[in-house]
């Protein structure tokens, strides 16, 4: 029996976000969140366990050391700590983006998804999706959002075992396009796991709109009514990029503001699409099929000519059994 098995996951982009946690070790989080998986995008990730000298972790080719690794090497313990037989084996990761690293585009959710998927399915656990996304979530709060199929919600829950997402809707379900914009793509100077540690007052003003913010988006993807999806997106981000600012986090760019305003003109224009943006300054721009080549034109012509497109993606899945 060999074990080693590859599993391919997407980032999320979420409409309503996670920012803030009731239990740090345990990462449950302040509310419910919202997101959609981004299907042209992924993580794809190999884990084998054997009778390897040490373990080790590959990111795009760089060997892997220090904190990040720590991280990594901490979500394989839970998996190893199962079974006497598996304390003994040493681990060996190869993950692979298809998109920047770091620059707000939840690629931990993607790599701690797949690693997960991969690793329980190395070791033959046979775990159900609820419990797939509990591991995710204890190693990076979002990535739980990205086990399930197409548009997911993670449910608080109040713990362990009744915090994990659950997907809302199929990915066929509603075709959204995402549009990234890629203004920096450094690493951030500061992750989104500190970040939401500093606590401010305006937690409490986001937590109050919350519930009016996950019911309107809830509906509007099942209705498949864009524009009130757009409106509570664009108002759960305003609300998040309050929280981190009076925390003394500023995120965006100049140009992240500059393609925020462009967004509410072409709105005017007709042009129905709608912003939203993560811990980073990268805006994520929805919109619909027939008003996406002009969009994407328009920020061209505004120099902003990387640009990623992404569709709703599947659940993170085993692609390669070796067994
Ligand atoms: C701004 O999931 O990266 O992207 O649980 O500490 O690993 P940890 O945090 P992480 O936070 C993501 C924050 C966000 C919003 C979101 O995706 O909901």
């Amino acid at each position: 029996m060999k074990f080693k098995s590859t599993a391919i996951a997407h980032p999320n982009i979420a409409f309503v976000k996670y920012w803030g946690k009731r239990d740090e070790n345990l990462r449950i989080p302040l509310n419910n969140s919202i997101s959609m998986n981004l299907g042209n995008l992924e993580t794809k990730t190999t884990v084998e366990f054997g009778n390897f000298n040490e373990d080790s972790v590959y990111i795009n080719d760089n060997l892997i050391e220090g904190k990040e690794k720590e991280r990594i090497i901490r979500a394989i313990d839970r998996f190893r700590n199962l079974k006497e037989e598996y304390k003994n084996l040493n681990v060996r990761v190869v993950s692979k983006n298809n998109f920047p690293t770091g620059a707000g585009i939840a690629s931990s959710a993607s790599g701690f998804a797949a690693l997960i998927t991969a690793s329980a399915s190395a070791l033959n656990l046979n775990l159900s999706e609820k419990e797939l996304s509990i591991y995710a979530r204890l190693a990076s709060g979002s990535a739980c959002r990205s086990i399930p199929d197409g548009f997911t919600e993670w449910l608080m829950g109040t713990g362990n075992d009744d915090s994990y997402a659950i997907s809302i809707a199929p990915k066929e379900h509603f075709k959204i396009y995402d549009l990234i914009i890629l203004v920096k793509t450094d690493k951030k100077e500061v992750s989104s796991t500190e970040g939401m540690k500093k606590f401010n007052p305006y937690f409490y003003s986001r937590l109050a709109e919350i519930h009016e913010n996950l019911e309107n988006v809830r509906n509007a993807i099942l209705t498949k009514n864009f524009k009130q999806l757009g409106i509570y997106t664009e108002r759960d981000c305003i609300s998040m990029h309050t929280v981190m600012m009076n925390s003394g986090l500023f995120y965006w760019e100049p140009e992240t503001l500059k393609i925020i305003k462009e967004v509410r003109k072409l709105r005017e224009d007709g042009k129905i699409c709608y912003f939203t943006v993560d811990a980073g300054p990268n805006p994520h721009i929805l919109t619909l099929q027939e008003y996406m080549e002009k969009i994407k034109e328009h920020f061209m012509n505004l120099g902003f000519d990387k640009i990623l497109e992404s569709l709703p993606g599947g659940r993170a899945r085993v692609i390669n059994d070796f067994h």
